[in-house]
């Protein structure tokens, strides 16, 4: 984040912006960033901490996992898995407007928040010349929803992003005006290709390259309007939240300076504690199923996010 008191630095489209842009993103900051479809609210996809500061920056409530934009479908494939369908869709539309969501390579190292703690990825080669520059440049893939505030409509000029989220970024790279406007195309390659979300590519086209329909499961009524997930990653163990104190059997997920051996931040920071939200979730899934009580989280800033988690965790699916 910006120091207090510290404005968004706004960013040229020349050799010197982009290098600047790379650095910050490596460097854990956030850079907003021109796509062909509408801007988007870039951070390292490695850098858990980089991308717990987007959802404080848009001040989103719940966690939605997040888009990644690489430079190439090469890039792409060593954070997920291509089928078929998947590497026919990719050799017709990327870069592009689409966006295909794909079985995690765990081992690539991707933020857990990044996939909201999911088995699936969210990845998209933007065509926008300076978002593949950028890429390029930063050298790490990089997760970026809209970057607008929470609830707002998604920014499609560099003013708009300013006008949103100045003082809360680290930097905007101004590319003009965005040529299609509207979010991507969303399509899961699970068992069948489905459409998760309509927008900048024709659904039309896509049925045409995988030479049948898609199923539809559409999240949310508009682009606009970020889908809520139908699948939410939901630990084995029942939750017991706002835990003073852990009852026999019960093993505790820490947040402040109380006694446990996972801790989401001993030090009380929510930024800290977003970043390990579903590390420390998948860790104790993968110890047993022993209850888990998990410790007070303060209802302020990313503490809204993390509790919205918590509280689907603590609710099995019906
Ligand atoms: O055009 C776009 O797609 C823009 C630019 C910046 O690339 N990005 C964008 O991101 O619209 P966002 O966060 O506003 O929307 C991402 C959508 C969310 O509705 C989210 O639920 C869905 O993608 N999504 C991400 N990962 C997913 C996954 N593993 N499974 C299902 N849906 C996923
Ligand atoms: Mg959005």
């Amino acid at each position: 984040m910006p120091q207090q008191g510290t404005r968004t630095e706004m960013l040229n489209d020349d050799h010197a912006g982009i290098v600047r842009a790379g650095a910050l993103l490596r460097a854990g900051r956030l850079v907003a960033f021109p796509t062909e479809t509408v801007y988007g609210l870039g951070a390292n996809a490695f850098d858990g901490q980089a991308v717990a500061r987007v959802y404080e920056a848009k001040g989103r409530p719940a966690f939605n996992p997040l888009i990644v934009h690489v430079a190439s479908l090469e890039a792409a494939r060593a954070l997920a898995v291509f089928n078929d369908d998947a590497l026919r869709l990719a050799g017709a539309f990327w870069p592009g407007p689409l966006t295909l969501v794909l079985p995690v390579n765990p081992d690539a190292g991707l933020s857990g928040l990044v996939t909201a703690g999911l088995d699936s990825v969210a990845i998209r080669v933007p065509g926008h010349v300076l978002a593949q520059k950028l890429l390029a440049e930063a050298g790490c893939p990089v997760a970026a929803p809209s970057a607008n505030p929470s609830g707002r409509i998604s920014p499609t000029q560099a003013s708009h992003v300013v006008a949103g989220l100045d003082g809360k970024i680290d930097a905007v790279l101004d590319g003009g005006a965005c040529a299609v406007g509207l979010e991507s195309t969303i399509v899961g390659l699970g068992s069948e290709p489905t459409l998760l979300r309509p927008g900048g590519m024709p659904v039309e086209a896509i049925e045409a390259c995988l030479g049948r329909k898609l199923s539809e499961h559409l999240q949310g009524p508009t682009p606009n309007a970020p889908g809520q997930l139908s699948a939410h990653y939901a630990p084995k163990s029942r939750l017991r939240l706002n835990a003073v104190t852990t009852n026999p059997g019960e093993r505790l997920l820490g947040f402040g300076p109380v006694d446990a051996k996972l801790n989401l931040s001993r030090a009380g920071d929510l930024v800290e504690a977003a970043a390990n939200l579903f590390h420390h979730l998948h860790q104790l899934d993968d110890e047993g199923d022993a209850p888990i009580a998990v410790s007070p989280v303060p209802e302020t800033g990313l503490g809204l996010a993390i509790n919205d988690r918590l509280k689907r965790a603590a609710t099995p699916p019906q």
